[in-house]
């Protein structure tokens, strides 16, 4: 977990290695004078990127950030362990350029690095540097040091084993309990979030309600156990691993066999030392992003529990965590968007117009809401959501981004400037937002502005034609 995160060009993990894309791009990784670069190349123009920092340790995959103007994105090229290759980033095959835009929210930082520091009021902007420390920190599970520091007494540091059980047991799923979806609270951030905190006052994770579930972390996974529901709370992470220790290979075996045996008697099973190797199998339980490997739900015989979970099935929250309609309706309508899952739009629709009711300034409510009414073609309505939360949060891109679309439509094209300008103060990668921009800029005749605005859109989407056609057309 220490290792998680780190400047890339500290801890390169091969010179050069190139691998084809989709539609005829060629990547190639550089290691130079310290630093790590990513190449592209379709015909004869090569264009490079700095890979500025990595995320994951690489025990399975490590994945690579592009850092423009102090905002991150995630880059196209990941480095598999197993295979030991680089290649196309998970999801990324779907796309038929280097895509290069996909913004690095602090909450992926927050699981894999410590001290992140954001910019407040931006979608994807970190201070220099964006995180204080690099992988899981002390902190993270013990809680701020500085008074423990002083005193050198153990009662002013947090023990996350000697925690309640729904505090302690939160301290490790503040990272491993991700579910189907995690949803923050209304006005609460899991940056403040702290060991000995619960993570139920923050978030709420939602999982799919049925059998063969697709299970997504090994909070989920060991909650199935019968080890787990058969000890009430004695059973939590900290029973087998100790975070300050990784076993080795050989000693694997006996290490976790000592953990089995604080609760079970060798006699109740004696086919054999290596339980793990037959409770705990490995399996390739598979979500979006992330891999579960050993199977925490412990069976007596090793199952394969790979089905693909119907698709309308019900979220409901993880543990019976106590949700509202937000809560839900968020989680519905971030799925239907990640899924295109029409169902689950319809749900969300509904949901979250009871939760504007009940809460009408709440910006999430609102900039969900507003889209769905969007993609319904209520035009009119977005419009007063997107008003709204225009006001009530300045931070959230969706609203310049939209109400200047719409000005635009009406002519409007200074207040169109204003607004687009805006969007990309939080968001600088919205590529389209670039081009309506310059768009209403070559309009006013501000053609020079127009020209950097569209540079800049080619910096972040090399073969968007669009933009190109018009730099061409100003020139
Ligand atoms: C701040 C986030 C965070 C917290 C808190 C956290 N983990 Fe982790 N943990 C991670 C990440 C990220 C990885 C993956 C590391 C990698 O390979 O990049 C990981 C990996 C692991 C692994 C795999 C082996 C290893 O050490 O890399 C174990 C076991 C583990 N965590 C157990 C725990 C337990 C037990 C707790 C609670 C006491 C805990 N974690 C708390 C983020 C966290
Ligand atoms: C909710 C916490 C959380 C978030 C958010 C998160 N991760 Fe992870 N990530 C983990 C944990 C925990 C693991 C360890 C294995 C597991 O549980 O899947 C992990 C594993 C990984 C690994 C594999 C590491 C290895 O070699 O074992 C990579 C790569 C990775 N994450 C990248 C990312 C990136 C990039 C983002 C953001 C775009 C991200 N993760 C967001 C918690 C998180
Ligand atoms: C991923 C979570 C995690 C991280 C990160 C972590 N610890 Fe721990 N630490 C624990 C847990 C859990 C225990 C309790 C183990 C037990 O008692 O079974 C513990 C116990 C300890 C203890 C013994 C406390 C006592 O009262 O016996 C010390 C000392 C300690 N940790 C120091 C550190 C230091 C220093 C770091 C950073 C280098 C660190 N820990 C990072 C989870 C973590
Ligand atoms: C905190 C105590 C505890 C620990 C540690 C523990 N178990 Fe269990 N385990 C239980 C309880 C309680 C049951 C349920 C017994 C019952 O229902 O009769 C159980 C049940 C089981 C079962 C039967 C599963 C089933 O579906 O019927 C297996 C197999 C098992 N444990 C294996 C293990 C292995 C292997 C380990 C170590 C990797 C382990 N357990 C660690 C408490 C524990
Ligand atoms: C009953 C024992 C047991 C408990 C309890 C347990 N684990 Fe594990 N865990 C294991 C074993 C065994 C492995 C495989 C270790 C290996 O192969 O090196 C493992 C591996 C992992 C890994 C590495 C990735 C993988 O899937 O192989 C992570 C991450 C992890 N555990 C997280 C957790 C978290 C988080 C909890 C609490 C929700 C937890 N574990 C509770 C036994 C346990
Ligand atoms: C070679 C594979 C293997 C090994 C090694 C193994 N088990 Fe088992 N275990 C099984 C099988 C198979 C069953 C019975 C399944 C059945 O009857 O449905 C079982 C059953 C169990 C049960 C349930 C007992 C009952 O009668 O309900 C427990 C608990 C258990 N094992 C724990 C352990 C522990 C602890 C270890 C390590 C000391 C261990 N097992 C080692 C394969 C193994």
């Amino acid at each position: 977990m220490a290792l998680s995160s780190g400047p890339a060009g500290s801890n390169p993990i091969s010179g050069k290695a190139s691998f084809s894309g989709n539609s005829g791009y060629q990547y190639a990784i550089v290691h130079q004078d310290q630093k790590l670069f990513l190449e592209f190349r379709k015909t004869d123009k090569t264009e490079r990127r700095e890979l500025a920092y990595f995320v994951g340790s690489g025990a399975t995959a490590r994945s690579y950030l592009i850092s423009i103007d102090g905002f991150l994105y995630e880059a196209p090229a990941t480095y598999y362990s197993r295979p030991r290759t680089w290649s196309l980033s998970p999801g990324y095959d779907r796309y038929s350029y280097p895509f290069l835009t996909r913004a690095i929210a602090p909450a992926c930082l927050q699981c894999h690095a410590t001290g992140v520091q954001p910019v407040q009021g931006t979608q994807n902007g970190f201070q220099s540097p964006p995180f204080l420390e690099s992988g899981v920190g002390c902190e993270r599970c013990h809680g701020p040091g500085a008074a423990h520091a002083a005193s050198g007494k153990s009662k002013d540091i947090v023990n996350p084993a000697s925690l309640p059980a729904e505090q302690r047991d939160s301290v490790c799923a503040q990272c491993h309990l991700s579910g189907e979806i995690r949803v923050e609270r209304a006005g609460k951030s899991m940056l403040d979030f702290t060991a000995s905190d619960k993570l139920s006052d923050y978030a709420v994770a939602f999982v799919r309600a049925t059998p063969g579930m697709k299970v997504t972390s090994h909070v989920e996974n060991l909650a199935q156990s019968s080890c787990s529901r058969g000890s009430g709370n004695r059973l939590w992470c900290g029973t087998c691993h100790d975070p300050h220790f990784v076993p080795s290979p050989t000693e694997k075996a006996a290490w976790f066999r000592s953990k089995c045996e604080t609760c079970h008697a060798a006699s109740e099973c004696q086919r054999g030392e290596n339980c793990i190797g037959c409770h705990m199998p490995s399996s390739s339980v598979i979500d979006a992003d992330h891999v579960v490997y050993t199977d925490h739900s412990i069976p007596r015989r090793s199952v394969t529990r790979n089905q693909k979970p119907s698709a309308d099935a019900p979220l409901v929250a993880f543990g019976g965590a106590p949700s509202d309609p937000r809560d839900q309706g968020l989680a519905y309508a971030i799925v239907a968007l990640r899924e295109q899952n029409a169902a689950y739009g319809a749900r969300a629709f509904d949901l979250l117009r009871e939760a504007e009711r009940r809460n009408p300034d709440d910006p999430q409510t609102l900039s969900y809401l507003a889209d769905l009414y969007k993609t319904r073609k209520d035009d009119r309505n977005a419009a007063l959501l997107y008003e709204r939360l225009h006001t009530v949060d300045p931070t959230q891109s969706s609203a310049p981004m939209n109400l200047g679309a719409n000005q635009m439509e009406q002519g409007h094209y200074e207040q169109a400037i204003q607004l687009f300008k805006e969007a990309l103060r939080i968001s600088p990668a919205l590529v389209l937002v670039r081009l309506n921009l310059a768009v209403a800029l070559v309009h006013e005749g501000r053609k020079a502005e127009a020209r950097s605005v569209l540079e800049k859109a080619l910096e972040f989407n090399p073969s968007f034609k669009a933009a190109r056609d018009l730099l061409d057309q100003i020139r």
